[in-house]
C-alpha cells in the first residue's frame, strides 16, 4: 500500500461528490479535498447547512440539497452532475443517520424504514444513477463509510448496523462487477469519532478524547487520489491516522 508516497499536491482537479458534506466526517473531507484543488459536490437536506463551507470555497464548491431518502432527489443529482460536469472521479457514499438504539423487539418499524432507506437504499441507488459517470472518469472511485457494527452486527443497534453490514456487501458486490472499468470501491469505517452522530449514541462521553473527524482521513483522502489501486477492501480509519505526510 502506498499511502506513505501519496503526494498530496498531485490529488487536484478531481471532481468529488460527497454525501453529508454540512457537518462531522463529510464537511471535513470536502473542506481538505476542496483546500486541495479539487471540485466537490456536497450534499446536505438544506443549503442552509451548507452556506459556510459555500462561502469559504466559493470557486470550486457546489452545494446541493438532497434529501437521501427521497429517490427522485437522487435521480435529480446524477441529472444536475451529468449535465455540469459530465463525468465524476470519486463518490463518497458518507451520510448517514443513528436510528433507534434498541432491541429489534422494541424498534419503531416506520424509523426502521426510513434508516434504511437513508443509510442504504440511497446509497444503492446513488452508485447507481452516478455509475455512468463514474466510467467517464479515467481512475474512478466509491468510497463507503461504513462503521464497525456494519462488519460485526451488535445487539441494540438494529437498523443502523443492519444497513452498514448491507454497505458492506454493496461495496463487495460493486468491487467484483466495476474492476473492468477501472473503477475501485471501498468501505472505510472511521471508529469512534467525535461529531453530532456519535453525541446522540454516546451522550455521556467525553469528545475530546476522540479523534477528530479531520484527524481520520488520510485513507479517505488516499482512496481519493490515483495513487489508490486497492478494491474491496475494509479499512479501519484510525490505522491511518497520521500516515500522511505535511497534512
Ligand atoms: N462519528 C462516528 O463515530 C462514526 C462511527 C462510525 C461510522 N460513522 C459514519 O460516518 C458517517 C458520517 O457521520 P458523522 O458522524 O459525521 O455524522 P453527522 O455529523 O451527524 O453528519 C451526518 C451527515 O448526514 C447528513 N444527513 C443526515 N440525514 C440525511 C438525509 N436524510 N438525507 C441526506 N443527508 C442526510 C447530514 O446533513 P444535514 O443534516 O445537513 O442534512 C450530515 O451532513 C455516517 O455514515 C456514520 O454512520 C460515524
Amino acid at each position: 500500500m502506498a499511502i506513505e508516497n501519496l503526494d498530496l499536491q498531485f490529488l487536484k482537479s478531481k471532481t468529488v461528490l460527497v454525501t453529508g458534506a454540512s457537518s462531522g466526517i463529510g464537511k471535513a473531507i470536502a473542506e481538505k479535498l476542496l483546500d486541495l484543488g479539487n471540485i466537490v459536490i456536497g450534499t446536505s437536506r438544506s443549503n442552509n447547512n451548507l452556506r459556510v463551507i459555500s462561502e469559504k470555497f466559493p470557486r470550486n464548491f457546489y452545494p446541493y440539497s438532497l434529501e437521501l431518502g427521497n429517490l427522485d432527489e437522487i435521480l435529480k443529482l446524477s441529472n444536475y452532475v451529468s449535465k455540469t460536469f459530465g463525468k465524476l472521479d470519486v463518490l463518497i457514499n458518507n451520510a448517514g443517520i443513528l436510528g433507534q438504539t434498541t432491541t429489534i423487539e422494541d424498534y419503531d418499524i416506520k424509523k426502521w424504514i426510513e434508516v434504511i432507506n437513508i443509510n442504504l437504499n440511497g446509497q444503492v441507488l446513488l452508485s447507481k444513477e452516478l455509475l455512468p459517470l463514474l466510467k467517464e472518469s479515467k481512475k474512478g472511485s466509491i468510497i463507503n463509510i461504513s462503521s464497525s457494527v456494519g462488519r460485526a452486527p451488535r445487539e441494540n443497534w438494529g437498523a443502523y448496523s443492519v444497513s452498514k453490514a448491507g454497505l458492506e456487501a454493496l461495496t463487495d458486490i460493486l468491487c467484483q462487477e466495476l474492476t473492468k472499468y477501472n473503477i475501485i470501491v471501498n468501505s472505510v469505517n472511521p471508529g469512534g469519532t467525535a461529531t453530532k452522530m456519535r453525541k446522540e449514541a454516546y451522550p455521556d462521553e467525553d469528545q475530546t478524547q476522540l479523534p477528530s473527524p479531520n484527524d481520520i482521513l488520510p485513507i479517505i483522502i488516499y482512496l481519493s487520489s490515483d495513487e489508490a489501486t486497492e478494491s474491496g477492501y475494509k479499512f479501519n480509519a484510525r490505522e491511518y491516522i497520521g500516515a500522511l505526510q505535511n497534512f
